[in-house]
């Protein structure tokens, strides 16, 4: 088979070398990829923003299975136009990427189908919100309704900094695009988990659990990121929960879309909150996250494009996932400066010493080949992934290679699964 990967960070390496250890897979190509997946892949240039040059990477190299990274090209409706044209591709439908997409229709989708998110009001016109907050206690969550790479989500204190925020979405101050709706939401207390499964439309099959650390500063301080560490063991939701969230959670959002039309098939990942009232959804993502597919694919032992292709085909109740047990972590390296603005192109050193850790896998999130050198091209460089028997043991390994890897103005959390390691003190 030939694999056709679309995206360019850590989440499409992981995805390429999970795919490249299946038996029937011959080829990989990464469009556009990054100087860490061109070792296992060939990467061909292309505008992820572009559905015409996506399309035309398609037919140029007519893969037998597109499997979809970003939200972005999946907003755009990617699967949708690579369907009409006869291909196999692993991800949702624009309609059904809306519950990624908008975050208002995500939030009217939980309340029509009874499934346990934070109370809300969804507000058009500043007037309407200026109504609405006050039903609201703070602190208060403001939203933008679109895709703002993690930017959009405003945690404040007051009413007063809520309604200020919200202005700032509505009149493009605060993300540059003026936002059409903004989301005020009730502020939920608790840890955080990534539930990501795959559906096919009507099935649903978890992944192993994982936990981002969404902030930039140690102790979960400073500002969000795209994920600066994440780690997935057996003990972060036993059987019991993990069968409730599936009951209560994701089965009912899977079937939801399919009765309203939609039916949705790819990854469905579930930001939850686990409260003191139970499991609450923050957020959909419509794709695999970044950097949680690094360490759950480390745990995957079975193939994973026999599952993808299940996923296509509605077939995912005849799949069984199995998963390594014991835990994995996964410790992202940053320029200087992210997420505000930083620099690239600097000399990546010591990644052949980190490699040879034990159990240790290095992806690359935004790195270039400059010759033989690899460069840093991104606020996420790279993430230094282990699994091992142990949470200890794995965070200790991906400690171990990080250790080795230099560049200027290299940063990253030394605190990733603080919460795990406390609970099991
Ligand atoms: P989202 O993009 O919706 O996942 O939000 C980004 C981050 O903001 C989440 O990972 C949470 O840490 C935080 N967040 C979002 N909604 C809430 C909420 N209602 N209460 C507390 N924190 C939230
Ligand atoms: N790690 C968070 C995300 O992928 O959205």
């Amino acid at each position: 088979m030939k694999v056709l990967i679309l995206g360019s960070g850590g989440r499409e390496h992981a995805l390429a070398w999970a795919v490249k250890r299946s038996k029937r897979v011959t080829e990989i190509v990464c469009a556009p990829g990054n100087g860490g997946i061109a070792q296992i892949a060939r990467c061909v240039p292309v505008d992820l923003k572009d559905l015409d040059a996506m399309v035309h990477v398609a037919d140029i190299e007519q893969p037998d299975l597109t499997i979809v990274g970003p939200e972005l090209p999946l907003s755009l409706g990617i699967v949708d136009a690579m369907q009409r044209r006869g291909f196999r591709v692993f991800g949702p439908t624009r309609a059904a990427a809306m519950l990624e997409n908008s975050k208002g229709f995500a939030k009217r989708f939980l309340q029509r189908h009874n499934i346990p998110t934070a109370n809300y009001a969804v507000c058009t016109k500043a007037d309407e919100l200026e109504k609405a907050i006050d039903i609201f206690r703070a602190p208060i969550v403001v939203k933008a309704d679109g895709l703002a790479a993690g930017k959009g989500v405003i945690i404040c204190p007051s009413r007063q900094i809520a309604l200020e925020a919200a202005h700032g979405l509505f009149s493009g101050k605060l993300l540059g695009e003026p936002q059409h709706q903004v989301i005020l939401e009730e502020f939920l207390d608790g840890e955080e988990i990534s539930f990501l499964c795959l559906s096919d439309g009507t099935h649903v099959a978890p992944l192993a659990p994982a936990q981002d650390h969404k902030r930039i500063g140690e102790g979960d301080t400073g500002p969000n990121t795209g994920g600066m560490g994440v780690y997935s063991t057996d003990t972060l939701l036993d059987a019991a929960m993990q069968e409730w969230i599936m009951h209560h959670i994701a089965e009912p959002t899977v079937q939801g879309m399919a009765l309203e039309g939609t039916p949705f098939m790819g990854v469905l990942y579930i930001g939850l909150m686990m409260t003191a009232r139970g499991p609450q959804v923050l957020e959909f993502n419509a794709r695999f996250g970044d950097p949680e597919t690094q360490a759950i694919l480390l745990r995957l032992e079975s193939d994973l494009v026999d599952a993808l292709e299940a996923s296509i085909d509605g077939r995912l109740d005849q799949v069984e996932l199995r998963w390594t047990p014991g835990a994995s972590a996964c410790v992202v390296a940053s320029s200087s400066g992210y997420p505000g603005s930083y620099k690239t192109g600097f000399p990546i050193t010591g990644l052949s010493t980190a490699a040879e850790v034990p159990g240790v896998q290095i992806f690359h999130s935004g790195s270039a080949r400059l010759g033989s050198q690899l460069m840093t091209g991104g606020g996420r460089v790279l993430a230094a992934a282990a699994a091992a028997p142990s949470l200890q043991e794995a965070l200790a390994r991906a400690y171990q290679a990080m250790a080795e890897i230099q560049f200027e103005g290299i940063y990253f959390r030394r605190d990733i699964g603080h919460r795990a390691l406390k609970r099991t003190q």
